[in-house]
């Protein structure tokens, strides 16, 4: 098929995929609703299992109802515009209020409607490091993304910022400056692995609801690595092969934290550090040092 492995294309600075740059338009003039929920992440930051989390608050926890679709389409990706794939505009249109919504856009693309009609935002974070890799073997497996090349070859166009949806340091730091004026709960992977229950209370708490003890640890239970790796509503498999090779690499693929620590040389270590350094200098965003 035409669209795979085909080069990203600009638009105002960030490389994204050619189809959805030719229906901008459609993404700019998204009409959000009150009442929506925008679920923003960079890439390979937890927005799965964020979705999962908060579709399962939303249904009272009730994990027979989570199953009802997979998350891709109970959490429509709204500019994922390919055609005869997908078009998060258009699925979002037909659906009922009150509505879950993904994107990785960076802050200054999100669609004008969002920050006028004042919608709730969760911002999830994940360390560069473990992004990277992450986003690598998601390269080689969404044949939507153009050859990853090798991964000294990538890990350099992460950090110039050349992969889609452009720069993490930009996207991390953007989403981080808007939490001040705008109702955004910023949270992290690593926090949701070192404890689970806080950040669910976190959700809870932002989405003004109110949820019983075991509910919350059926929650816990039912959004964990391994159960959700289980699931086929959460864990991409229901996706054709040929958009998505789950043999080159499964979607849910680790889901710890530090695994960065198997694929870095120090050498591109120290190169990486040396350049975060300077890329995020300034910036009251920290992310935990010894991850
Ligand atoms: S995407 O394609 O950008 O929407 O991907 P995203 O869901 O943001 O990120 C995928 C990574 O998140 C891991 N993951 C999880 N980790 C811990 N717990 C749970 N429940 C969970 N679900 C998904 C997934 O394995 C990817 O990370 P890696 O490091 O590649 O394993």
């Amino acid at each position: 098929l035409d669209y795979m492995r085909r080069e990203l294309v600009d638009i105002q600075g960030v490389p994204l995929f050619w189809s959805m740059v030719e229906a901008w338009s459609q993404v700019e003039s998204f009409e959000s609703r009150p009442d929506d929920l925008l679920i923003s992440t960079y890439p390979k930051s937890g927005t799965t299992w964020v979705s999962e989390i908060v579709d399962l608050i939303y249904n009272n926890g009730d994990t027979e109802k989570c199953k009802r679709d997979a998350i891709y389409n109970r959490v429509p990706f709204m500019e994922f515009i390919v055609p005869g794939i997908s078009n998060g505009v258009e699925d979002l249109k037909r659906m009922q209020s009150p509505r879950l919504v993904k994107t990785h856009l960076p802050v200054q693309l999100l669609p004008s409607s969002f920050w006028k009609n004042k919608c709730k935002m969760i911002y999830v974070a994940r360390n560069a490091k473990d992004v990277v890799v992450s986003y690598y073997y998601f390269y080689k497996m969404a044949k939507i993304h153009p050859d990853p090349g090798t991964w000294e070859e990538f890990l350099d166009k992460f950090m110039t910022g050349k992969v889609a949806f452009g720069s993490w340091y930009d996207h991390v730091k953007g989403w981080w400056e808007k939490r001040k004026d705008y109702r955004i709960l910023y949270l992290f992977y690593e926090d949701m692995k070192e404890d689970p229950k806080r950040e669910i209370q976190k959700l809870l708490k932002f989405l003004e609801k109110d949820l019983p003890e075991e509910t919350v640890n059926k929650i816990i239970y039912h959004s964990s690595f391994d159960v959700m790796k289980q699931n086929p509503s959460a864990n991409y498999t229901t996706v054709p092969d040929f958009d998505m090779d789950h043999s080159v690499s499964p979607f849910m693929r680790k889901g710890i934290s530090g695994d960065w620590k198997n694929k870095f040389t120090v050498a591109q270590y120290e190169r990486f550090e040396e350049d975060y350094e300077k890329k995020m200098r300034g910036s009251t965003l920290k992310f935990r040092s010894e991850i």
